[in-house]
């Protein structure tokens, strides 16, 4: 057992930190914000994510939670840093919260330990973070910096960390490598040893080819719908191959959440920054912006305008399974419509509490899909909940004032549309008259 403190408690520190617990570490995860540790220190998780919630109450003696960050890194063998890298105005990482977590382990820490970078930073930070804490060390003692990238999916997050598919270590010292093999023991997952910008690499660009697979399907499922093919058809027939793979093929209004956004654009910064273009990410996050305005392009075919039309909504998140709506889809069409006159009703199973707040009076929250399909000139479907997917087709036609469903995720077979008689307009699909 080593006793582990973990700097954040966000998606990837709280995650991380619940998840050593589990392995048996003793745990302290640190966080500014005070209400939020009150919260933890009673089990409670402040983040959405399925199964968390369980296993922080399992593991609480193994857990502790406070804002006082001196008591929890002075004496700890490892530090994870876990904390934000959101995106600049430029789309660089802003780093002054790692950075800021890296002066304050240097004015901390009484003992040797490694330092773990989790948090996604740009490739030669690790470097930058050693720097930092070298040069502001209070005490006489040994500092290990150590890359150790998260590879989590929100909604997942708890299943992607004890089975990951994979554990990449960056180090320069082998100690540091000895170090992180002794905290992932017992952990269902290969463990990639490599130096600390390689693995600062596997990060960025694991990120950004799944976002320009997203991206390049994307645009097959516009091609599939100018030429009459069916992209989930073409998807399936591409899936079979084993070096392209089935997963990450689902055609849609394009990928948002907290990750491929941010990384995508900081990593072409990145590249521009070294003169160098690089250019598939460039087009990735091109196609996904287009994307994204798809179906408000598409519903051009039925209305010319939102004005006084009642539109639902169905789905607010980025992606089922979390309350995120980080750079979300919604986050751009629904001020769209609602600036060219739209009324709009909106239904998400957690993700309408956040949204309420960015739109609190003009949007209307409904509990059920059938109170937000009541009497509605139009659906849009930005989310694939199950309880979308499962949705009785027949009652968007008995609900809805003129039943033109449009369907960012492909929810539905085009033969169930038909029969439920409503129009259907999906992604790289033939759309139903
Ligand atoms: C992503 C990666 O999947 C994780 O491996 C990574 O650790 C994480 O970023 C991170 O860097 O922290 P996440 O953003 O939680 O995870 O969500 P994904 O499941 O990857 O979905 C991202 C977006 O892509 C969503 O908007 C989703 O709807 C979209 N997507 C995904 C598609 O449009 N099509 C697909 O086939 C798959």
């Amino acid at each position: 057992m080593m006793k582990i403190a973990v700097a954040g408690t966000g998606y990837v520190g709280l995650v991380t930190g619940v998840c050593l617990a589990e392995n048996g570490h003793s745990v302290t995860c640190v966080d500014i914000d005070e209400d939020k540790v009150a919260l933890m220190r009673d089990g409670v998780s402040p983040i959405y994510e399925p199964g968390l919630e369980e296993l922080m109450k399992k593991n609480m003696e193994k857990l502790h939670f406070t804002t006082d960050y001196q008591q929890a890194y002075k004496d700890a063998d490892v530090i994870f840093i876990g904390v934000g890298t959101p995106e600049k105005k430029d789309g660089s990482a802003n780093l002054s919260y790692v950075y800021g977590v890296a002066e304050q382990i240097a004015e901390s820490i009484e003992k040797d330990c490694v330092v773990v970078v989790k948090s996604t930073v740009p490739i030669g930070t690790n470097d930058k973070i050693e720097e930092i804490i070298k040069s502001s060390l209070k005490n006489d003692v040994n500092v290990y910096v150590a890359s150790n990238p998260e590879f989590l999916a929100q909604g997942s997050a708890v299943k992607d960390t004890l089975h990951a598919s994979r554990i990449v270590v960056g180090v320069e010292e082998e100690f540091a490598g000895k170090v992180l093999r002794e905290v992932y023991k017992g952990f269902d997952a290969p463990i990639i040893v490599t130096n600390r910008k390689s693995a600062e690499m596997i990060k960025y660009a694991s990120n950004d080819f799944l976002a320009l697979k997203i991206s390049f399907i994307n645009e097959i499922a516009n091609l599939c719908e100018i030429i009459g093919a069916d992209i989930e058809d073409v998807a399936l027939g591409m899936g079979y191959d084993t070096r392209i793979g089935n997963r990450f093929l689902n055609a849609g209004i394009g990928y948002g959440g907290s990750c491929f956004p941010k990384d995508t654009k900081a990593l072409h910064w990145l590249a521009n920054f070294h003169d160098y273009e690089l250019k598939t990410v460039k087009a990735a996050i091109d196609v996904n912006e287009n994307q994204k305005l798809k179906l408000i392009k598409k519903s051009r075919k039925y209305f010319d305008s939102f004005k006084d039309l009642n539109v639902a909504v169905l789905g607010l998140t980025f992606k089922p399974g979390t309350d995120d709506l980080r750079e979300a889809p919604t986050l751009v069409n629904i001020p769209l419509m609602l600036e060219d006159g739209a009324n709009v009703k909106a239904w998400d199973p957690v993700g309408a509490k956040n949204f309420k707040k960015l739109h609190p009076d003009d949007v209307t929250y409904c509990e059920t899909i059938e109170d937000t399909i009541k009497d509605a000139d139009v659906c849009f479907i930005f989310t694939e909940w199950d309880e979308v997917k499962n949705f009785d087709l027949t009652k968007y036609a008995e609900l809805m004032k003129t039943p033109i469903v449009l369907d960012g995720r492909n929810c539905y077979r085009l033969k169930d549309a038909a029969k439920a008689k409503v129009i259907y307009d999906s992604v790289g699909r033939e759309s139903i008259n």
